[in-house]
């Protein structure tokens, strides 16, 4: 029987306010990943060839058939024991102390970004962000329509003297529900908070009471020991009580793999399962078995695995940086990430990243548009988020050639 396509405007009723317009909003570009011949400098996906395909494998297997029935039933909120165990092991490895009941295992850390929401957020509630920011974040908090108050980043990451302005401004009434940050290698700008602002945004939130969500899914990828050894915002001294951090297995190891994880207090932690319950009960618990198998596993290094992508990184980012410079050279400006997946480019003044993005994407090259990355659209209009994580040194060089390309079609 043929169906009749029917416009969307007849939902208009039935939906929750706001749900039309974020819809009307939504960026829809599935070329961004790098389809067919287009180069994908757009998502944030991972080197493909390093999926650990066999070790994947093995692991799964072990999960059904050693521990299947175990696995298979419901089982708990929070996470199997031995993969929380596990992820509070590898997070004191970065000065993070805590124990498997401080950490809630998530089905992707975007799903911890929702129940952040869900368990502070009022209807048009204020969070304070960096700009530019993750637009996932925007998404997950979308429902509850917040307003933003948002933070410039510079080459040293959140300028934390804005937020220090804007709180006194503000006062107590009109304090953001928490601070939403990503301090280490940033999506999208790849830039980096020093020690002293991670230091003194602590200072402010114990000053004002702030709630603060660390968002830290590329910390793991540094290019050098200098960053290696740079503490996660929860790591430091005043940040035990007042930060929830995430974490995820999307980039060490694969995001089809949706498996993150939350670190909190216990009650924190015990109001965010509470919330996961109503969602979706309980992450994969065969996929958390098999995790376990993977890392315990005597034939696949993970460790290794996660220095080896540091390396895969680094020369990417390279490649990258020495084509812009061969390409670009004074027409456009860059940051220089020292690590993670993405840097951010500055075009000269008044070419719209928009309109180049398009170009680009005719060149055969995906990139995306710096001004979807600012909550309050009115930033980033020159800019472009470039991502190296998932491209040869080969097809990068290509990539900046093709995106020089759509500039000069744009700027003419
Ligand atoms: C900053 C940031 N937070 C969260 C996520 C979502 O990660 P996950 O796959 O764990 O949901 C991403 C993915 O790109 C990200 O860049």
């Amino acid at each position: 029987m043929a169906h009749a396509t029917r416009p969307v405007r007849r939902y208009a009723a039935w939906l929750a306010d706001g749900v039309q317009s974020a819809a009307d909003r939504a960026v829809s570009n599935p070329a961004s990943l790098g389809i067919g011949d287009i180069i994908g400098f757009g998502g944030g996906q991972p080197a493909s060839e390093s999926y650990p395909l066999e070790a994947l494998s093995r692991a799964y297997s072990r999960a059904i058939l050693e521990d299947g029935r175990a696995v298979l039933p419901y089982g708990p909120t929070n996470g199997l024991l031995a993969l929380r165990e596990i992820v509070a092991e590898r997070l004191g490895q970065r000065g993070i102390n805590v124990g498997p009941e401080n950490v809630l295992i998530l089905t992707g850390s975007l799903q911890g970004l929702h129940l952040v929401g869900r368990i502070t957020l009022d209807h048009g509630d204020t969070i304070a962000t960096e700009a530019p920011t993750f637009m996932g974040a925007l998404a997950a908090w979308e429902h509850q329509q917040p307003e933003y108050l948002t933070i410039p980043v510079d080459e040293h990451g959140m300028v934390v003297q804005v937020l220090e302005e804007a709180l006194h401004a503000r006062g107590p009434a009109r304090r953001p529900k928490f601070v939403y940050l990503l301090p280490t290698f940033q999506n999208p700008s790849g830039v980096s908070m020093t020690l002293h602002r991670r230091q003194k945004l602590l200072e402010l939130a114990e000053e004002h009471d702030l709630l603060i969500v660390e968002d830290d899914p590329y910390g793991e990828f540094w290019f050098d020991e200098t960053m290696g050894s740079m503490p996660p915002v929860k790591s430091l001294p005043g940040a035990e009580e007042r930060v929830i951090y995430l974490g995820t297995f999307s980039k060490t190891l694969a995001p089809g793999v949706r498996l993150a994880y939350a670190v909190a207090p216990p009650e924190t932690i015990n109001l965010l399962a509470r919330a996961k319950r109503g969602v979706d009960f309980h992450s994969d618990t065969l996929l958390q078995q098999a995790v376990v198998h993977l890392i315990r596993d005597k034939e696949f290094d993970f460790e290794a695995h996660v220095v080896e992508g540091r390396a895969i990184y680094k020369a990417r980012r390279d490649a990258m940086l020495d084509s812009l410079e061969a390409v670009f050279s004074s027409e456009a400006k860059w940051t220089r990430p020292e690590g993670g997946f993405f840097l951010w480019i500055d075009l000269p003044h008044g070419v719209s990243g928009d309109a180049v993005a398009a170009a680009a994407q005719a060149e055969g090259v995906a990139v995306l548009q710096g001004s979807i990355f600012y909550p309050n659209h009115d930033g980033g209009f020159n800019g472009l988020r470039l991502s190296y994580s998932n491209a040869t040194p080969e097809h990068i060089r290509e990539g900046i050639e093709r995106l020089h390309r759509g500039v000069a079609a744009v700027a003419g």
